[in-house]
């Protein structure tokens, strides 16, 4: 049974994703130990104590510095006895320690398929205005094992998604979550708990 602790900062639509999927079967050998979070009061804490999973805020604004705080996040982190941790909508960069600690166990859920529209910048509904901004006719989510740069480790699922006439920003996000998010981030959290993804290099070998 993988302990798997999720990393939410926003709506926690992904977290949800999970948590249904655990609940419905689709997502075997998880146990859902904790969801943290940087800021208090979201929703994304409030769906973690509403299925009885643990909540934990790390306030970044409560520390002096932001070594601090991630001296704190990553005591909070490693607490729990993680096994996975999964970044399901969490808009900072991870501190390094915890990147190097936990090499090849933590995954991120970023909207678009990445290597485009990715890096620094590039989070959220700025994603995809910068999509609309473009003009491709395609885009998607991507769900990546995390490094030290952003958005750059090794790719274990990723989905397409059509761009369409008159889309607005949060129209084409919500298309993005709905047909890709919410089905390869549980899938991607599957197949690791049934030891189904390798890394090898800066690539991933899945074996479905
Ligand atoms: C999701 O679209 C996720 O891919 C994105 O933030 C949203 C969070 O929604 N993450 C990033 O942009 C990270 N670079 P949620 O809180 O409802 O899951």
């Amino acid at each position: 049974m993988l302990r798997v602790g999720i990393l939410a900062a926003g709506g926690g639509t992904n977290l949800q994703a999970i948590i249904d999927a655990v609940e419905a079967g689709a997502v075997t050998n998880v146990q859902l130990a904790a969801v943290i979070s940087n800021k208090p009061g979201v929703k994304a804490l409030e769906r973690a104590r509403a299925h009885g999973i643990k909540d934990i805020c790390v306030d970044m604004k409560e520390y002096k510095d932001r070594p601090e705080f991630e001296c704190a996040l990553t005591a909070a982190v490693e607490k729990e006895n993680l096994d996975l941790l999964v970044l399901a909508g969490f808009m900072i960069m991870i501190p390094e320690e915890l990147v190097h600690k936990y090499n090849n166990r933590i995954i991120n859920v970023h909207p678009a398929l990445i290597p485009s529209f990715c890096g620094k910048g590039f989070y959220g509904l700025k994603v995809h205005e910068a999509v609309l901004e473009k003009g491709v006719r395609v885009t998607g989510a991507t769900v990546h094992f995390v490094d030290e740069v952003y958005d750059n480790g090794p790719i274990i699922l990723q989905k397409a998604v059509e761009v369409k006439n008159g889309d607005t920003p949060e129209i084409l996000q919500r298309r993005v979550m709905e047909e890709a998010e919410w089905q390869i981030l549980p899938r991607a959290i599957h197949l690791i708990a049934n030891g189904k993804v390798r890394v090898e290099g800066s690539k991933t070998r899945i074996e479905e």
